[in-house]
C-alpha cells in the first residue's frame, strides 16, 4: 500500500515535526530507543545519531518501507522490523518511544496508550506526533468524494482518523502516572509543484482509500478529487499555500 517514493517527495515539510517533537525530548543516554512506524527510516538514524550508545530499533508494518530502510546506510546500532504496532512487543522495555506521523494509522487510541505505556522502562520518555487536520478542506473534499455513490461501498471499511484531542492525550497518559507535555502546531506549507496537495495526499491519506478501490477505480477516484483540490488550493508562482494542523505530545513516565 506504501509508496517510499511518493511519501519522500515532501521530506522537508513532513521532517520539521519530527525535530519540533524531537527538542522536547529530555533524555540523556537512553540504552532501548524504538521509532514506531519508522517508514523509510530516515528518522530513526536521526535518533541514533542523536543517541549513539543507543539500541535503535525502527518498526513498520510495510514491508516496502522497511526494505527501502534497510537499504539506506546506518550505524550498526539501528535495525529494521517488519511488525504492526498493533500487537509489536520490543524485547526489552524502552527508555525512548518515537512515533512520527503514524500513530493515527491505528484505531482506538485510548486503548493504544495504555499498550505504548506498557512498553515503558521506568523515567522513560513517550513522544509522537499524528497529524490533525482531519477538518482541512482537503480532507473535508476527500470526503466528500468517499461519499459519490460510485465509491461509497466500497470504502465503508476504510476507517476514517482515530486522532484524539490534546485534553484527552493528557489526560489518558496522566492517568496512567506520565507527566505529560502536550501542544499543536499548524504549518503553513508551499508547496512545488502541480497539484501539490493531491500529490500531498498520495503520499498518505489516499493510500488505504486506493488501495481499496483498486487500479481502475482508483484512477476515476483520483480524478474527481483533482478537480476540487485545484480549486480548493489554488497554484500560485511562489507555492501552493496548504495549511496543516499536528499535534505533539511528549510524557515521561514517573516524573
Ligand atoms: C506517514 S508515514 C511516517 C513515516 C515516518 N515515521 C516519518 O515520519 O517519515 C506512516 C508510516 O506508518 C506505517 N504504519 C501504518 N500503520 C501501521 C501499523 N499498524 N503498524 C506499523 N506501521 C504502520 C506506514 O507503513 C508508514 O510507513
Amino acid at each position: 500500500m506504501w509508496d517510499p517514493t511518493q511519501y519522500t517527495r515532501f521530506r522537508d515539510e513532513r521532517k520539521r515535526p519530527f525535530f519540533e517533537l524531537l527538542s522536547r525530548v529530555d533524555a540523556e543516554s537512553p540504552s532501548h530507543v524504538a521509532d514506531l512506524g519508522c517508514g523509510t527510516g530516515d528518522l530513526t538514524r536521526v535518533l541514533s545519531e542523536r543517541w549513539p550508545q543507543a539500541q535503535v530499533v525502527g518498526v513498520d508494518s510495510s514491508v516496502e518501507m522497511v526494505e527501502e530502510a534497510r537499504r539506506r546506510p546506518a550505524s550498526a546500532t539501528v535495525r529494521f522490523e517488519v511488525g504492526d504496532l498493533a500487537d509489536w512487543r520490543p524485547e526489552r522495555p524502552l527508555d525512548v518511544l518515537v512515533s512520527n506521523a503514524a500513530l493515527h494509522w491505528l484505531p482506538d487510541h485510548a486503548t493504544l496508550m495504555g499498550r505504548l505505556v506498557a512498553k515503558l522502562a521506568p523515567s522513560a520518555v513517550l513522544a509522537f506526533q499524528v497529524p490533525a487536520n482531519f477538518e482541512a478542506p482537503s480532507h473535508r473534499l476527500v470526503d466528500e468524494a468517499r461519499a459519490l455513490p460510485r465509491f461509497a461501498s466500497k470504502l465503508a471499511p476504510v476507517r476514517r482518523r482515530p486522532v484524539e484531542t490534546l485534553e484527552r492525550y493528557e489526560a489518558l497518559l496522566s492517568d496512567a502516572g506520565l507527566s505529560v507535555d502536550a501542544w499543536e502546531t499548524t504549518y503553513l506549507h508551499l508547496l512545488p509543484g502541480e497539484d501539490a496537495v493531491l500529490q500531498w495526499l498520495l503520499g498518505t491519506t489516499l493510500r488505504p482509500v486506493l488501495a481499496a478501490l483498486g487500479d481502475e477505480e482508483g484512477r476515476a477516484f483520483v480524478e474527481e478529487l483533482r478537480p476540487r483540490l485545484r480549486q480548493a488550493y489554488p497554484a500560485q508562482a511562489r507555492g501552493t499555500a496548504f495549511l496543516f494542523t499536528r499535534r505533539f505530545v511528549v510524557a515521561r513516565r514517573g516524573g
